[in-house]
């Protein structure tokens, strides 16, 4: 019992003070994810988003009914020490695999949140629908803590990417799903130590064991599909504390994550159940070199001067952005080109994927930087009719959403994925460094077109090489 309430410039902390100030907190999130949903007001949308998570770890310590202050500011300085410095260093290619990381951790907090409140509350009893929640949390918290880690290291090449599979694995992903059910019930019914922390291994070993036989460009799909479950699994702690802002602020991340998962897997023209237990299979071998084994198909390269000359004299051209852009860090030598082809009349525009690059928006944040006015940015819907009047399609470090294989070869992995077809520009040029596939190891015919020229190198050497030409033309 609390027998006075802290006071803070004027402001007496009672619960009903602390529950209009944790909905502040909470609409700031909705403002915030409102913002975030164009690229205009995205910055707005972060600032308000961190404006809330202040005023809600700021309440964490006003609130004396949660107590344990200086537990938390050590988690809070081992929690900063590591993620500020990771959010700094980390390269934009590497989002994925820290979106991971964090919501891996994310995952576990849950987990251990329901852990303790169970040890807390057993021995005084606890109710069944108390339970049920404590249940919830820590099983998708730690369904989502094992997934998201084996999905880190498979981004970030500690293992092979590729899917992974032995016989039976969905019966035996099943059988484990079945236990976790069953040990839920006799939980309940009989609310034991024992139960729960068996019920936490096998939830710990279906997270990895879902995980494994995804590969390639389904992936990060999954790493979507895992941030939405930290975020139920935080909503049912938010529950089990009676807090509203975890509650709120859960529900939120895991109807975005499944709204983000939705688009994703619509946009590479996929079902979900599909992603999950498909087994992506990419379907053709490479040689060492790049090329494909056993091809004999000639392919037309050129230099950069007769590839400026060609957008020069070009009236529309249509640059395609991909993954290799932002390897190649080259958003401001595009920009640059850009500038270069308007100054002399030439018509140009980028066609944007929705899943262009490793990360959703991935094209859009990485042009943002080089101060591409969002005006020129065009999405595939309104990309595409505008192809057969386009003389020139430039793909930078762009593959698999241009790959004519998506919507005319079934059977094709990635057949189904709407892509933007480049292929009815009157000509298409590809900067790339090698005859490789994309990320989704599917070769692409495109490459060997005879409307097709290739321009080997880095895309940040041969865009330089090519302003530098197209001035000279
Ligand atoms: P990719 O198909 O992965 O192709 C990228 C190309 O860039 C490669 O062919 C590579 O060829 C080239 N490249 C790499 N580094 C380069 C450099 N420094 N200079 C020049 N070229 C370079 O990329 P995409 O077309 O953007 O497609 C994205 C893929 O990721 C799709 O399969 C998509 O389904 C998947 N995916 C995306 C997301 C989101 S949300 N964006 C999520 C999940 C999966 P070389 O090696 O020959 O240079």
């Amino acid at each position: 019992m609390i027998s006075s309430w802290p006071v803070l410039l004027g402001v007496t902390f009672t619960p009903v003070t602390l529950t209009g100030i944790y909905l502040a907190s909470t609409i700031c999130f909705v403002l915030a994810l409102k913002a975030l949903s164009s690229p205009r007001h995205a910055r707005r949308g972060n600032l308000i988003g961190v404006a809330g998570m202040v005023i809600a770890v700021g309440l964490t310590f006003a609130d004396q009914r949660i107590g344990h202050d200086w537990i938390i500011g050590v988690g809070m300085v081992i929690g900063a020490a590591i993620g500020i410095p990771a959010a700094r260093k980390v390269r934009m290619t590497a989002m994925p695999q820290m979106v991971a990381a964090f919501n891996g951790v994310g995952g576990g907090a849950a987990a251990l949140v329901s852990l303790v409140e169970f040890l807390h509350d057993v021995p005084a009893g606890v109710s069944p629908d108390k339970v049920v929640e404590i249940i919830f949390g820590l099983v998708i918290g730690c369904l989502s803590l094992s997934g998201s880690a084996l999905a880190f290291a498979k981004l970030q090449e500690l293992m092979t990417g590729r899917p992974i599979t032995y016989p039976s694995q969905q019966m035996v992903n099943g059988g484990a799903g079945i236990a976790v059910v069953a040990l839920g019930v006799v939980t309940i019914a009989l609310p034991n130590l024992g139960t729960l922390a068996a019920m936490a291994i096998i939830s710990l070993f279906l997270g990895a064991s879902v995980v494994l036989p995804v590969g390639g460009a389904d992936t990060p799909v999954l790493i979507s599909l895992l941030n939405s479950f930290t975020g139920l699994a935080v909503a049912a702690d938010g529950f089990v504390l009676d807090n509203l802002v975890l509650i709120v602020a859960g529900t939120l991340v895991g109807a975005s994550g499944a709204l983000l998962t939705k688009m994703m897997s619509d946009a590479m023209g996929r079902s979900l159940p599909n992603i999950v237990f498909g087994g992506f299979k990419p379907a053709v071998a490479t040689t060492a070199g790049g090329g494909v084994a056993g091809d004999s198909r000639s392919v037309r390269s050129s230099d950069a001067a007769d590839i400026g000359t060609l957008l020069a004299y070009s009236r529309k051209v249509m640059i395609v952005p991909g993954y290799g852009l932002a390897v190649a860090q080259a958003q401001h030598v595009i920009a640059e080109l850009a500038k270069t082809l308007e100054d002399r009349g030439v018509e140009v525009a980028y066609a944007i994927h929705p899943v262009a690059g490793r990360m959703p928006g991935h094209m859009n944040v990485l042009l943002a930087e080089a101060d591409v006015p969002y005006e020129s940015l065009i999405e595939m819907d309104h990309a595409n009719p505008q192809f057969p009047t386009t003389d020139v399609a430039l793909v930078v470090g762009a593959n698999d959403v241009v790959n004519p294989a998506a919507r005319d070869l079934p059977g094709s992995p990635i057949y189904g994925m709407p892509i933007l077809n480049v292929d009815q520009a009157g000509a298409v040029v590809f900067l790339k460094r090698s005859m490789r596939p994309g990320f989704a190891g599917i070769d692409n015919e495109l490459l060997y077109d005879p409307k097709t020229v290739m321009l080997f190198g880095d895309a940040k050497e041969s865009l330089t090489k090519l302003v530098a030409s197209v001035k000279a033309a």
